[in-house]
């Protein structure tokens, strides 16, 4: 019963994902820039050595992974996803960036088709809320862990601390009846809580286990290509804006982009957030 709830939540989660890649790809550098703080933060934990096997999970697009791989040129990086549509995304975007040594891999982060012991590090940014069984996933990444190897990842935090969603969902339910989400389903803000996910790193053996927020800014050149991307890559507002019709999806968009105009800022906007990372030791 339970795994049949689980392969219903990874089926869906792999077509909502193959659905929000193009955004993912089209507003690439714009996440980019607003993530690379979490990245930098998780792989400064991760200690890369020049020879690094390394594992990222969730990979999406292919970050931190394929910084990672830059890092460590004698190394080797595998990038896994369960959405094939977004791998190929972080495939042509190591292309463009001359990167080689890595190969990406179509899994699920609760079920690794890797040998025990194998990686010295592993990688999640923003991949946690989305699995079926996160502690199962958990020993997992434990599991495929060297002894004394490290896992990092990211969660956001409340809500509240981040505006950048905030201000377009709450908008959007002023035309739409959003359901409150399945605090065990996948979602956004699943993980929020404070040691939601050092709870679990604790549960699957690991030590060593510290949590630390990190603040990140979304920056856009217009309140109009703030509410543009938000739409079109943010899984909580793509899922809620398909219940709306075309006249309040428009309405929408003038009070989203009327809101947001307070974080304007020197010609550009920039809507703050806040995320957690997670670092544990095997
Ligand atoms: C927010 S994106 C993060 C991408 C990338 N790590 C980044 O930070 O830019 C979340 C990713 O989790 C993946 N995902 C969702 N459920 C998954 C699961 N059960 N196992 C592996 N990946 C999953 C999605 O396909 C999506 O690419």
């Amino acid at each position: 019963m339970a795994m049949e709830a689980d392969n219903q939540i990874r089926d869906a989660q792999r077509v909502a994902w193959a659905g929000l890649s193009a955004g993912w790809e089209k507003w690439d550098s714009i996440i980019m820039d607003q993530l690379g703080p979490i990245g930098e933060a998780m792989i400064e934990r991760l200690e890369i050595a020049d020879d690094q096997q390394h594992l990222d999970i969730a990979a999406g697009t292919g970050e931190p992974g394929l910084t990672v791989a830059r890092l460590a040129p004698r190394g080797h990086v595998v990038l896994t996803d369960l959405a094939p549509e977004m791998l190929d995304i972080a495939t042509r975007r190591a292309t463009a960036q001359g990167i080689t040594n890595f190969e990406t891999k179509v899994c699920a982060a609760d079920d690794l088709p890797f040998g025990d012991a194998t990686f010295d590090s592993i990688s999640v940014r923003f991949g946690y809320m989305f699995f079926p069984d996160v502690a199962k996933a958990t020993a997992e990444f434990a599991r495929v862990l060297k002894p004394g190897g490290r896992l990092c990842s990211s969660v956001w935090v409340k809500p509240e601390k981040n505006p950048w969603t905030t201000i377009a969902m709450q908008t959007i339910a002023t035309e739409a009846v959003l359901a409150p989400p399945d605090p065990d389903g996948p979602s956004m803000y699943r993980c929020a809580a404070p040691r939601y996910v050092s709870a679990l790193y604790e549960a699957a053996g690991l030590r060593d286990v510290a949590e630390w927020n990190v603040d990140v800014e979304l920056v856009t050149r217009s309140p109009a290509q703030y509410w543009e991307m938000i739409s079109e890559h943010v899984s909580l507002a793509v899922a809620a804006l398909q219940q709306v019709d075309e006249p309040a999806r428009e309405r929408i968009a003038n009070a989203v982009i009327a809101k947001v105009s307070v974080y304007e800022d020197g010609g550009k906007v920039r809507v703050p957030g806040m995320a957690c990372c997670i670092l544990g030791t095997r």
